[in-house]
């Protein structure tokens, strides 16, 4: 695709990989002229989480009208689209494939390239598409509800990774506390909002694997809140929330803090559904400030399951890579390739 073709700089974004479907249009992988996401909480909401059946079927009955708002949004036609980017794992695979084939179908019908997209590499751009002049090397903190990660970007579609955890994501964690405690789905922000009134100090629970390198564990934290709840059946939920909260956000940061003095970074960068947490957000920003860092903390819209990161992650694999071939399957499991 020519850069200096008219059309060339707007990419449809569609995002289906989990429980949101989305569709976007994104030009030169920045400006963001639509952002539609439909979300399905509601209908996962009394079964606690995500059931992968419901989602495909959902993102089959959602996404014909999101693509069609997201266009009208943008005030395009179809044919107007220069390329179309879709997820293409790592997700729910059924929810993966809806999206595929839906954007396989649409690139092939308006004759443009269509382009595959890792979920996580979209959410390391998120924070482009709000802060063009973003400085790099960026230390980026993906902490999601399938992942969490240090990644030291040091150019588009160049990537470090310094650590990860080595069982529950961050996002796990927090729906899987939020789920013991009663707190409802999806757990981050009602943990975030019920630890609003609590004492963050209250009970001191583990910080894993803090002071040590750039991994992380969650599990052990899990199960010492509910050990200590089966003792204290009396403890107040807004403690218990907000102390566990602080263990989580207190590692997370300081590990983050620790990367960037480690590889010289000249920012830091949040990015994921957990990077919309209110603590985690203050205190990545006092640590900024405090140690002269940039701080990147994308709009909360931008952090959790969007297209317009798809679309944007998209613009520049095309650069990179030109189009995916229409035969390429989604991938439940796909990695992030890294640098070594
Ligand atoms: O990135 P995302 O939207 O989907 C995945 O790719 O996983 O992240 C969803 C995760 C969920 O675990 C959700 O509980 C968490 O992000 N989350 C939060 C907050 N908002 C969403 N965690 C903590 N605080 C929040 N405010
Ligand atoms: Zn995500």
């Amino acid at each position: 695709m020519s850069a200096t073709d008219s059309r060339s700089g707007r990419v449809l974004g569609i995002e289906t990989s989990c429980d949101e479907t989305a569709a976007s249009v994104v030009v030169d992988g920045r400006h963001v002229l639509s952002s539609v996401v439909s979300s399905q909480i509601d209908l996962h909401a009394r079964f606690g989480g995500v059931v992968p059946e419901i989602a495909s079927r959902a993102h089959l009955d959602l996404l014909t009208p999101v693509v069609a708002e997201a266009l009208l949004q943008a005030g395009m036609e179809g044919p107007e689209v220069a390329a179309v980017a879709c997820t293409v794992g790592p997700g729910l695979i059924g929810s993966l494939l809806v999206g595929v084939a839906h954007a396989k179908a649409l690139a092939l019908v308006w004759g443009v390239p269509f382009v595959g997209v890792n979920h996580l590499e979209g959410h390391l751009y998120a924070s482009f598409l709000e802060e063009p002049d973003l400085e790099l090397p960026a230390v980026v903190l993906l902490v999601s509800g399938g992942h969490t990660m240090l990644v030291l970007m040091e150019a588009p579609g160049s990537y470090r990774l310094l650590g990860q955890t080595i069982d529950d994501a961050a996002g796990e964690a927090f729906d899987k506390v939020a789920r013991y405690l009663g707190l409802g789905y999806p757990g981050g922000p009602a943990i975030d909002r019920t630890a609003m009134d609590g004492d963050p100090q209250a009970i001191a629970f583990p910080r894993g694997l803090k002071g040590d390198g750039f991994d992380f564990s969650f599990s052990g934290l899990k199960t010492s809140v509910v050990t200590y709840v089966r003792k204290h059946p009396d403890v107040a939920t807004v403690d218990v929330a907000a102390s566990f909260q602080e263990a989580v956000v207190d590692v997370l940061v300081t590990k983050a803090r620790a990367a960037a003095h480690e590889t010289g970074a000249k920012a830091i960068c949040l990015a994921g559904g957990v990077a919309a947490n209110s603590v985690l957000r203050e205190r990545t920003l006092d640590v900024c400030i405090a140690d002269g860092l940039h701080p990147y903390l994308p709009s909360r819209s931008m952090c959790t399951d969007n297209a317009a990161m798809i679309a944007t992650a998209g613009w520049w694999r095309l650069q990179s890579d030109g189009p995916t071939p229409l035969d390429a399957g989604a991938d439940p499991n796909l990695r992030l390739l890294f640098q070594s």
